[in-house]
């Protein structure tokens, strides 16, 4: 249910924040990742070692951590998030919301994100029950901001009444709801979709290959947009260093016919998106041992062509995707080379790219594309490759929008 689906908990100063420890668990069982801030009253109820060892992450405690923050930045910590949760949310960390207050992690990655949060508070019955916090709960409440319980019982502090946090499986249930929500609203709800990324291997003999420069960077980065933007996505990917993306169903080949067969498993899809960089061929016969030198001539070989992924999926009768996208890496006369390109694959459009050295385009982060469409030929400014990503997931999400009306 909660597969790829990150989720960052802040887990606040209360007595229920050993619950916070089995809902990590319970979450990554799911096939969530969890990442978590505890704040400075958090770690007097849960440790941060136990944290880090249920969550498989380091755990994030201070604002001003000079190697947290040049490493992710607190910005960044609350964005690459599906959903920012609180568990528990004491009187004193809804206060902090409720009037904007950003004076620790926190509170600043509270304030910082853009993405769902939801809280299960926590507390005495009459912290809850006072006309501050209820004001507070209000408060959050119409800033969009999801409330879970607080449960009825027994309290901690040997009171009975409204103040213990849900149990788990509550906020479980709670959890995968908002994200439901959440994906329902996104522009590619409800859509498939097909990337492939990286380059290819074509094995010549058990320990070598035939393969291209090809970083995966842009492709990865194309399916990590489109499932942020609520499409279902599968990635068929070379062998790259690239991390995994969230929330994508990740295949991992290596040869173009291993590339073709896992794409035709992946249908049908509403878009298909060729990012990989295919080697054209491969060696007619791959040797069964090591080749070995023993003084000769070296061995001639023969090469074959590969399928074509882009054009098979482009030509299919079968299942065709309603949008196919290809990538033109030219080293010359790219807009030329990638509209011909478009027309013999019989793609719907191209994102052209100059390859050529000195660009910086094989492993960089950034990239400077043309659209080639039907309507003729379109000029992006030089984007981050994530940048090329988000423009293009939002243009195939208006040509899904105009259709679908
Ligand atoms: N492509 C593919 N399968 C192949 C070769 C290419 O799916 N066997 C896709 C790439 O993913 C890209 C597009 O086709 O989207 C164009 O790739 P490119 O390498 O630019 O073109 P080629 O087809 O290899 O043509 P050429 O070598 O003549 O430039």
């Amino acid at each position: 249910m909660l597969t790829g689906k990150r989720i960052l908990l802040i887990i606040a100063g209360g007595i229920a924040a050993y619950k916070s420890l089995d809902l990590i668990r319970r979450l990554m069982d799911q096939g969530a990742s969890v990442r978590c801030i505890l704040t400075k009253a958090g770690a007097e109820f849960v440790t941060p070692l136990s944290v880090s060892a249920l969550s498989g992450e380091k755990v994030f405690m201070d604002l001003f951590d000079l190697t947290d923050e040049s490493d992710m930045g607190h910005i960044r910590l609350s964005r690459e998030a599906d959903l920012v949760v609180v568990a528990p949310a004491t009187a004193d960390i809804m206060a902090k919301m409720a009037g904007g207050h950003a004076n620790d992690l926190a509170s600043t990655a509270l304030m910082a994100t853009d993405k769902p949060v939801l809280i299960a508070p926590a507390m005495n019955v009459e912290m809850w029950n006072h006309p501050a916090t209820q004001r507070n709960a209000a408060t959050l409440a119409s800033d969009g901001i999801t409330l879970v319980g607080p449960a009825a019982g027994d309290l901690a502090c040997g009171e009975v009444g409204q103040g213990r946090m849900v149990e788990v499986p509550d906020l479980i249930a709670a959890i995968q709801e908002r994200l439901a929500r959440a994906t329902a609203s996104l522009p590619l709800a409800g859509k498939r979709a097909l990337v492939t990324s990286g380059p290819t291997r074509e094995a010549i003999d058990p320990v070598r290959y035939l393969s291209n420069h090809s970083s995966g960077k842009q492709g990865h980065a194309i399916a990590a947009a489109l499932a942020a933007a609520g499409a279902q996505t599968t990635l068929v990917s070379g062998p790259t260093s690239e991390p995994d993306p969230a929330g994508v169903t990740i295949v991992k080949i290596e040869s173009a016919r291993d590339m073709l067969a896992a794409c035709e498993a992946a249908l049908p899809a509403d878009i298909a998106i060729c990012a990989a960089a295919v080697a054209d061929w491969r060696i007619a016969e791959e040797a069964g041992s090591k080749m070995k030198k023993n003084g000769g001539t070296p061995p001639p070989m023969a090469m074959v062509e590969n399928p074509d992924i882009l054009a098979t999926l482009s030509q299919a009768t079968d299942n065709r995707p309603r949008l196919v996208i290809g990538f033109a890496a030219e080293t010359n006369d790219l807009i030329d080379n990638a509209t011909k390109k478009r027309a013999r694959k019989q793609c719907d459009w191209i994102v052209a790219n100059d390859v050529s050295t000195g660009t910086g385009t094989f492993g960089g982060d950034e990239n400077t594309v043309h659209l080639v469409t039907d309507d003729g030929v379109e000029d992006w400014p030089r984007l981050s490759k994530t940048g090329v990503a988000e423009q293009l997931t939002s243009r195939i999400a208006s040509w899904l929008a105009d259709r679908d009306t």
